[in-house]
């Protein structure tokens, strides 16, 4: 007979055996994405015989009817793709504003009034109904990846999405619970509807949750591609629900929305490469700025978590999104942009040279601010068996975007038009920019924070990685990456080790709330930095790859409740 301690024992070592960062190990092919039914699809495509950009399209269009706050097709992202020899580009689908957007299109007055979103809390005018939405791009931009990079048939990446939403799936807890709230507190019939069955009625956690418009849609996309979405019944209808309800979206607008491939950003820390998004988005440019400025830091003398670390990266992290306030917008409309000085070794230098590591500096708020966005949005990393990668990141910007949609197709539009500078010339230190770059005009795409990620080592994929979190995105991932890259950490363990995010203005450091401890938040604060807490930053999906023993190692971030790494 074991005794009591005997058993308490084994209880206890059962316990530390299971590793809460679930890591996942494989050797052929990984999917690691916020949905385990997304991941799945995934990795059944690279079981068939898919690349990398196949299983992502397919992933995305699962992730559009399982993970509703952020999957989506009336949204958009951008997609890094590194191939097995090496060769490194990017898509970008990111939505832009319609033809007859203008500078001051939610102005009143030349101010911006408030008015009540979809969770029926108060929030500016720019992020709330049909005129918040651009037009989206997520279907245009993996048809594309499909038509350059991909290998199987177009229709059969898109068929596991349509069975979902057709047979319906168990509601998880997390929907239940959103599904329950917009029921109850939503001022939009189409989110209080959205969550209901046939008979009218709310489903219910581990109830079958089916969405038949949604799988309608899927099916004229799966049929004619592109055009399933930009042209044809999907398109008049967009047009005419936007007519009726008040939006500016046209027929016009759709037709002449592309996805657009452009290079990638490129910077190295010590012997690694970095590939990440260029402009719209202002991650890639922004995180080479931040490795720069880490790579003259002596890490060797800085412990993991000080004092000295969080100020560090505070201040490094206060200087390049002063930059990203003020240089960044669409290359499209923005020909002068500075990105190679930006991103160069030189810039960082002097950057790095006036950081006071005794006290904070104080951002400029007579010049630029910043605001802090909401959830949400989804990031998954994909290798395939021939080492081809995937880092793709997509949003409708606040969960559930704009929260409408015609019932007739099923799929929520974003309220990315609230990623402009909605002011002219009015930067605040409470949060608003006015600079030029990322004024609203029509077709120009809004500037985005989303980073989707590769490192290489000797020209291979050595992490893929990338989060929502709105504008703390760049610097959780460019945390991560540092803890992988110079603190040598396992990429699970880089995912949950404890984030900081400082954006230049407001002034002040957001920190994990149980994750800093109090002596290190006093010290800091004697430093002048003000400290706010947060329960968690970021929800990571990565990748690394053990190069020498040829071994895939995924992980989904903790605070993702239906995340998963699937591999085989
Ligand atoms: O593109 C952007 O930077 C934002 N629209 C992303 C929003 C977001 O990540 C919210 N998620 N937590």
């Amino acid at each position: 007979m074991k005794t009591f301690t005997q058993h308490l024992l084994f209880l206890l070592v059962f316990l530390l055996s299971l590793d809460a960062s679930a890591q996942t190990y494989a050797r052929n092919g990984m999917v690691v994405s916020s949905n385990k039914m997304a991941s799945k699809v995934g990795v059944e495509i690279l079981k068939k015989g898919g690349n990398a950009i196949d299983a992502s399209v397919a992933t995305a269009f699962a992730l559009a009817v399982t993970h509703p706050t952020a999957g989506n097709i009336g949204g958009g992202g951008f997609i890094v793709f590194m191939d097995s020899s090496g060769m490194t580009t990017t898509i970008d689908f990111r939505e832009k504003a319609p033809l007859k957007a203008t500078a001051d299109m939610f102005l009143d007055d030349g101010n911006l009034p408030k008015g009540i979103n979809l969770y029926g809390r108060e929030s500016t005018v720019n992020h709330i109904g049909l005129k918040s939405v651009g037009v989206p791009g997520t279907v245009a931009g993996l048809y594309m990846a499909h038509q350059k990079y991909g290998k199987l048939p177009w229709p059969i990446l898109v068929q596991p999405a349509i069975e979902l939403a057709e047979n319906g799936f168990e509601l998880p807890w997390s929907l239940s619970r959103t599904a329950k709230f917009f029921s109850e507190n939503s001022n939009i019939q189409f989110l209080k509807d959205y969550f209901r069955k046939d008979n009218g009625e709310l489903t219910e956690f581990r109830e079958i949750w089916k969405q038949p418009e949604l799988a309608s849609t899927l099916t004229e996309i799966r049929d004619h591609g592109h055009d399933g979405f930009y042209k044809g019944k999907v398109a008049e209808e967009i047009a005419q629900f936007m007519k009726e309800n008040g939006g500016i979206i046209t027929k016009e607008d759709l037709e002449k929305y592309r996805a657009i491939e452009r290079a990638p950003i490129k910077g190295t820390y010590e012997d690694y490469e970095i590939f990440s998004m260029p402009p719209p988005s202002s991650g890639g440019v922004v995180l080479v700025e931040l490795m720069n400025l880490m790579e003259l830091a002596d890490l060797d003398s800085i412990e993991f978590n000080s004092t000295e670390y969080v100020h560090l990266l505070a201040e490094v992290m206060r200087r390049a999104y002063a930059d990203r306030a003020e240089h960044l917008g669409d290359p499209d409309f923005n020909l002068d942009t500075p990105i190679d000085r930006l991103i160069s070794k030189e810039f960082a230098k002097k950057r790095f040279d006036n950081i006071d590591m005794n006290i904070a500096s104080v951002s400029d708020s007579t010049r630029f601010g910043q605001m802090y966005d909401g959830s949400s949005t989804t990031h998954f990393s994909v290798i395939d068996k021939d080492g081809n990668a995937v880092s793709l990141t997509y949003t409708l910007e606040h969960g559930y975007g704009s929260g409408m949609g015609s019932s007739k197709l099923g799929f929520i539009f974003n309220n990315e038009m609230g990623d402009f500078n909605p002011i002219p010339d009015l930067t605040s230190n409470t949060g608003l920019i006015g600079t030029d770059p990322n004024l609203i005009e029509p077709e120009k795409r809004m500037l985005s924070s989303m980073t989707p990620t590769i490192v290489a080592k000797d020209g291979k994929p050595y992490l893929i990685i990338g989060t929502p979190g709105g504008r703390t995105i760049i610097n959780t991932v460019f945390q991560t990456i540092l803890n992988v890259l110079a603190y040598d950490m396992r990429v699970d363990k880089a995912i949950d080790a404890m984030k900081i995010h400082h954006q230049w203005l407001p002034d002040r450091i957001l920190y994990e709330r149980h994750l800093l401890s109090p002596d290190t938040r006093k010290a800091l604060e004697a430093m002048n930095h003000k400290l706010v807490a947060r329960n968690s930053l970021g929800e990571l999906m990565g990748i690394q790859i053990d190069l020498i023993n040829n071994v895939l190692i995924g992980a989904s971030d903790s605070n993702s409740s239906e995340g998963a790494a699937i591999g085989y």
